[in-house]
């Protein structure tokens, strides 16, 4: 196993790449705390792998309020007394023309694509350093790196998360922190339409969930900081 007995966040595991990631972790042995809003979804997450014979925790957490964030890494630490990975997951879109988009959309898609992320940072960093080891995962998108027609704002908030991330790997790899931005092309979620013509030939969620085990599970030594995503077979 990976991951045997290493502590875990996994922020947005209620579906879609956070419930694989989730589900990938717990098969190669992690110990986990996920978070979400939807208790229902979450629980239901929980309940499963816990059937499986993993140690999980669910937290109700909306990443966009700093208490609840503040709330799921102090539970995380108590429950396991380490963090060893942080998976920033939890996320979302709005797509359309920039004219339409309101200023509490802008807020919101910040405050959960990125403020999230630097607040549960920001907590589990002492952690980590404490430890001298630690896995922060980032899932950007290549929205990151490209332009994003009618998603201006959505792309911004992963263009941000790359540069944060990237910065912060400078700072903290001293103390064997690791951070890794992975960049997926469009995956078959909830996220996307479902009603697009070409969702077998996009990625799947377990295809990120693979590449955020093998991010937590390389050496101490070394480190992956960008993982970029495609599928092998478009149109
Ligand atoms: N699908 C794609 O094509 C794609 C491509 C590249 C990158 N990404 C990124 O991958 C991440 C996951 O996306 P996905 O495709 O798995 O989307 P999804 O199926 O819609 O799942 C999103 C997850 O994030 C949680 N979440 C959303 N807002 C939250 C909030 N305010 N607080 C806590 N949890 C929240 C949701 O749970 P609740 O609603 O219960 O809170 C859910 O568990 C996102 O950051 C997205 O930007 C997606």
């Amino acid at each position: 196993m990976k991951l045997r007995d290493r502590a875990a966040i996994v922020t947005g595991a209620s579906r879609g790449i956070g419930k694989a990631i989730a589900e990938h972790y717990a098969a190669e042995g992690a110990k986990l705390v996920l978070c979400a809003r939807n208790t229902e979804q979450l629980f239901g997450v929980r309940d499963d792998l816990k059937s499986r014979g993993a140690e999980v925790v669910a937290v109700a957490a909306d990443m966009a309020a700093e208490k609840d964030v503040n709330s799921l890494i102090r539970t995380a630490h108590e429950a396991f007394g380490r963090i060893d990975v942080l998976v920033n997951n939890a996320g979302f879109g709005i797509f359309k023309p920039l004219l339409e988009m309101k200023t509490d959309e802008f807020d919101s898609l910040f405050s959960v694509n990125m403020r999230g992320p630097f607040l549960a940072i920001r907590d589990t960093l002492p952690y980590m350093i404490s430890q001298k080891d630690g896995v922060i995962i980032n899932i950007a998108s290549l929205a990151a790196k490209n332009a994003v027609e009618n998603g201006a704002v959505y792309a911004a908030t992963k263009w941000a998360m790359l540069g944060f991330g990237k910065s912060l790997m400078l700072e903290v790899r001293k103390y064997n922190i690791r951070v890794v931005t992975i960049c997926p092309g469009s995956v078959d979620t909830d996220f996307g339409d479902h009603n697009r013509p070409d969702r077998d030939k996009i990625l799947r969620p377990e295809d990120v969930a693979e590449a955020a085990v093998l991010a937590a599970s390389l050496p101490a030594r070394s480190m992956m900081s960008e993982i970029d995503m495609r599928p092998t077979n478009p149109k």
